[in-house]
């Protein structure tokens, strides 16, 4: 019996009960293939800064090395909300990321066919297909930049040539001392590249489209970021590749989704987007993310956070994360059709008709996590 050591963090919220739910599935999926997946379970998040004091405690970190995958539920809750920046639960996420080099992170959105009725968008839109994939670049940008507080008369900047100030507002008095917040966003050629590798390699496994997503009429880095995705995409001539500014890209989304394929794109734009796309399928409590790096190792994670207003009311929706463990098993530790069965089992359990709250609509069978969890279970038969 071959066996995995994968890292289990519930985290807060929803995220206990839904990983619950995941456990049990992936549970009887590898049994059913002579594997057995040993799960260590870790602190992170919120639950971290009440036990331990910090949103990532160092044993967390070393034990995810020692491990084949990681298994994320969801960080965060308003219990934390009012802590500073660096000391909130979400720093656990970007901690997991950074130290784990996890560059990659990829965030499918499809409609399923039975949820057509959750999506937003009008029929004559989804009816055309949509299945798009964000590729987000995910330990660098404007979230790993330098940022910090200064003010004005430090940064020694006073007026132009032309006589405009700090502002660009000609003729307006300087205020001194006067407070800034900044936040940087870089990206070296090297960092720009792996992503786009990874974009194109899941574009080859797709419909052999790219979408890069910048804002290179305004951004230097976006400048850069296109001139590399062009570079790169020669090594995959039978990708078709072609460029939007994000803007266009958050109203094309919802105008025509059916156009994209694989959408490439920096940290920041593919926060934003990845949201914007998830809605489309109706449901946020429907996706699921992987994040990885140039070898199998990867974390998985639903894309819906821990959602405290219905924490521990049976009320979640544990699909995402159930389906992000069949991602752990395709991309991290080979199961390519143990993950299919899954897949599988949660679009039977849809077609048959229940539905969670976040995806109910009338005539179906409402019911709830845990609920949800055993009909997938028995579905998977
Ligand atoms: C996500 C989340 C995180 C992000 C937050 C919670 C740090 O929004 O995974 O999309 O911005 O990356
Ligand atoms: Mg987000």
């Amino acid at each position: 019996m071959k066996t995995f050591k994968i890292a289990k963090i519930p985290g807060d919220g929803i995220g206990v009960e839904v990983m619950e739910q995941a456990k049990m599935i992936l549970d009887k999926v590898c049994n059913e293939y002579n594997v057995r997946l040993d799960f260590l379970e870790l602190k992170a998040g919120g639950c971290a800064i009440d036990e331990c004091g910090n949103a990532l405690p160092k044993e967390t970190i070393d034990a995810c090395k020692t491990c084949d995958a990681v298994f994320l539920g969801a960080v965060g809750g308003p219990k934390w909300d009012n802590l500073p920046g660096s000391e909130r639960p979400e720093q656990a996420l970007l901690g997991l990321r950074s130290e784990l080099g996890l560059f990659a992170n990829l965030r499918p959105t499809k409609v399923f066919h039975d949820l057509k009725e959750a999506s937003p968008l009008k029929d004559s839109i989804i009816e055309k297909g949509v299945d798009v994939l964000v590729v987000r670049e995910l330990t660098g940008g404007i979230y790993f930049g330098s940022r910090g507080r200064r003010f004005v008369e430090d940064v020694g900047v006073q007026s132009d040539k032309a006589g405009y100030n700090y502002f660009g507002i000609k003729g307006r008095k300087i205020m001194e001392n006067l407070e800034e917040a900044y936040d940087t966003l870089c990206y070296n050629r090297e960092e720009i590249k792996r992503i786009a590798h990874r974009g194109f390699q899941a574009a080859m496994n797709r419909n052999r489209k790219v979408t890069s997503v910048d804002k290179a009429n305004i951004l230097e880095s976006s400048r850069l970021w296109r001139e590399v995705v062009e570079e790169v995409s020669k090594n995959y001539p039978e990708v078709q590749l072609n460029h939007l500014y994000v803007d266009n890209t958050a109203m094309q989304l919802v105008r025509e989704p059916s156009q994209f394929d694989v959408i490439l794109t920096n940290n920041m734009f593919g926060d934003i987007l990845s949201d914007e796309a998830s809605m489309i399928s109706g449901s946020i409590g429907m996706l699921a993310s992987a994040s990885l790096r140039d070898d199998n190792f990867g974390m998985y994670e639903p894309v819906h956070g821990s959602a405290p207003d219905i924490a521990g009311k049976d009320m979640a929706n544990p699909l995402a994360q159930i389906l992000s463990g069949a991602m752990m098993l395709k991309y991290s530790l080979g199961m390519i059709e143990a993950a299919k069965k899954i897949e599988d089992a949660v679009e039977l359990v849809l077609k048959n008709g229940y539905r969670t709250g976040d995806i109910f609509t009338t005539g179906m069978n409402k019911v709830g996590t845990c609920k949800m969890g055993e009909l997938v279970l028995e579905a998977l038969n």
